[in-house]
């Protein structure tokens, strides 16, 4: 499976590592270093198989080259994966990510690391013991802590540039929007989205984290498995990947999609199918790049709140020349995200 899989990936190099006493496989996908060293996050999850942890890693490591490359920030893309049985804590969560920082450190300013599903900016505190090259750190250590707030605020403004394109008007109030997977991002994003006077809907495996939210913000909580059927204004997948395929786009009954997952379309003919159905997809990896904006403007170039907030709200005008281009040039939203990426990649 893993040859299969590795043959079948145009990125630059893989890592594979076993660790041995707790059974988890780790992988770090080094997609592309045309544009700079390549910076992605880690993710640790439980899956099914070994091989399925190889191929979100790869998968997500394409889909950040072109968030840098949309975003035209100095670097690759990668990702890293931890495939646990079971999600670590304490002692064991340390050792493992110790164990983990030294499969990364193995490609020194080569991979540069962040947090992504599962890990948090403590986790980046203790790989950075062992590898030099991570972002979003603890805010104590010296980092720019959770990303989890700048890609929820370049979500909200990339969300108004599509109901402006779509309704006519940027101002959410009265839009229901549906909010799935209501973690470090989607809970933020929701929270802005009550304050805009939008209704909102939540959904999350995590039954009692959708009330605790839905309450604080006087949303409504709507069953996970059911929730994409809902009719609403706008669905933002905040969580797993792949929520639009074909099975599931026939059910949508929304008007744009515009969410913070990554890889949010199973294949890429999914968007067409979405531009068939009369939707508007907003392209995960230009919606979702506050995460490596706001962390790097900090990092390294010492932007101020100002400087930032300019920059988030800038995804939503990439967004609106990107839903001008597919129109002029009658393709989905996806392709000519893409398009631009991949010319900024060429260019390189
Ligand atoms: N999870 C983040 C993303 O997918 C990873 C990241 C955050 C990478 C910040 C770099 C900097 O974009």
């Amino acid at each position: 499976m893993f040859e299969d899989l590795i043959r079948a990936w145009d990125g630059e190099e893989v890592a594979i590592h076993y660790d041995h006493p707790s059974g988890a496989w780790m992988f770090v996908c080094i997609h592309s270093t045309k544009r700079g060293p390549a910076d992605g996050g880690t993710r640790m999850r439980v899956y099914d198989t070994p091989a399925e942890g190889l191929a979100d890693a790869m998968r997500l490591s394409e889909g950040m080259t072109l968030k840098m490359a949309a975003a035209d920030i100095p670097f690759g893309g990668a990702k890293a994966v931890i495939a646990v049985s079971k999600l670590p804590e304490g002692d064991e969560r340390r050792r493992l990510l110790l164990s983990y920082a030294d499969l990364a450190a193995s490609f020194g300013g080569n991979f540069h690391t962040a947090p992504d599903m599962n890990t948090t900016s403590a986790d980046m505190d203790v790989i950075a013991e062992r590898h030099r090259y991570v972002f979003c750190r603890s805010i104590g250590r010296g980092g720019s802590g959770d990303p989890g707030p700048f890609t929820a605020r370049g979500v909200f403004h990339g969300i108004r540039a599509s109901a402006a394109r779509v309704f006519g008007s940027a101002d959410l109030a009265g839009t229901s929007v549906l909010v799935q997977g209501v973690g470090s991002v989607g809970a933020r994003l929701a929270d802005q989205l009550a304050e805009a006077g939008a209704r909102v809907l939540v959904a999350d495996i995590d039954a009692e984290r959708a009330r605790l939210l839905a309450q604080r913000i006087g949303a409504e909580v709507v069953p996970p498995e059911t929730a994409i059927e809902l009719e609403c204004d706008i669905y933002a997948p905040c969580g797993m990947g792949a929520t639009l395929n074909a099975q599931s786009i026939p059910r949508l009954r929304c008007r744009i999609v515009a969410g913070s997952a990554n890889n949010q379309l199973a294949e890429s003919e999914d968007a067409d199918a979405l531009g068939r159905a009369g939707i508007l997809y907003a392209p995960d990896y230009v919606i979702n790049a506050g995460g490596v904006i706001g962390s790097w403007g900090t990092e390294s170039l010492g932007w101020d709140a100002d400087t930032i907030e300019a920059r988030l709200a800038g995804i939503g005008n990439s967004l609106t020349e990107i839903y001008e281009r597919a129109e002029a040039e009658r393709s989905s939203t996806n392709a000519a995200a893409e398009r631009l990426a991949r010319a900024r990649l060429g260019a390189a």
